[in-house]
């Protein structure tokens, strides 16, 4: 039985004395649970407050996207290195939202998640379709291509102890979520397609649901089979909302 993950995405979002106000209030309501992860990824400048505050908790924190680079003339870039030096755990890698807005094409997210797989992260490997790619039937064939992109370049053994997550374009940030059998389908594709490659990494590999998650539909995504938990954007901005995707996991687990 794979255990489940509930991973918030801060975004551009967050100040200093929001982040604590936040996060004091997620720890006043979590309890370390053997059978369910619950992290943060935050922007890199809050990394070092981050870590202060959850160090010792239940809750990890992690990177919203990492170099492929290891080090040298790359102005704005952080390295995998500097956020595990900064306590990080994981790191997003090929969000949407860095494919459609600055230029992460497959072969650039593929170099990224091997850079965080070197750096001793764990790599948060996002693939999804637009509303566009879904309406012309053409979803497992963007999933097979954002997939493949890394399985070529690393392996499928480089998989394992990674953590991926189906995010459609079409229900991030606007309040419509895939029902759970639309879920439950990518999902089973995902796994079944890293399974041709190597059967017991696609049968542990844990795969998130990301997308207007919320915690009225969250125990419903998190029934399906292939739905091993959640990467939440807004709602993780909220304590009360945050915690009720947590205690969601927690029932599934
Ligand atoms: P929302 O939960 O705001 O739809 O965002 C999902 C997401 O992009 C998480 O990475």
């Amino acid at each position: 039985m794979r255990q489940k993950y509930v991973v918030g995405n801060w975004k551009l979002n967050g100040s200093l004395p929001g982040n604590e106000t936040l996060l004091r209030a997620i720890l006043a309501g979590v309890k370390p649970h053997p059978g369910c992860h619950l992290a943060v990824c935050v922007p890199a400048p809050y990394l070092a407050q981050v870590r202060g505050l959850l160090e010792g908790t239940p809750v990890a924190w992690g990177g919203q996207d990492v170099s492929r680079f290891e080090k040298g003339a790359y102005t704005g870039e952080v390295s995998g290195a500097m956020l595990r030096e900064l306590g990080a755990t994981c790191s997003i890698v090929g969000h949407s939202e860095r494919r459609a807005l600055f230029g992460d094409a497959d072969a650039i997210v593929a170099e990224k998640f091997a850079a965080a797989r070197k750096a001793g992260l764990v790599p948060i490997f996002c693939m999804g379709e637009t509303l566009d790619e879904r309406e012309r039937g053409v979803t497992e064939e963007v999933l097979a291509r954002q997939l493949d992109a890394v399985l070529e370049k690393s392996g499928a053994a480089a998989l394992d102890g990674t953590v991926l997550a189906y995010e459609p374009v079409w229900a991030i940030g606007t309040g419509r979520t895939a029902t759970s059998e639309q879920a439950q389908q990518a999902h089973a594709f995902l796994r079944a397609r890293v399974g041709k490659k190597d059967a017991a990494v696609a049968a542990r590999l844990p795969i998130l649901y990301g997308g207007s998650v919320k915690g009225s539909n969250a125990a419903e995504l998190f029934a399906m089979p292939d739905v091993d938990g959640g990467l939440i954007g807004g709602a993780s901005l909220v304590a009360e909302d945050f915690l009720a995707i947590w205690r969601a996991a927690v029932a599934a687990g």
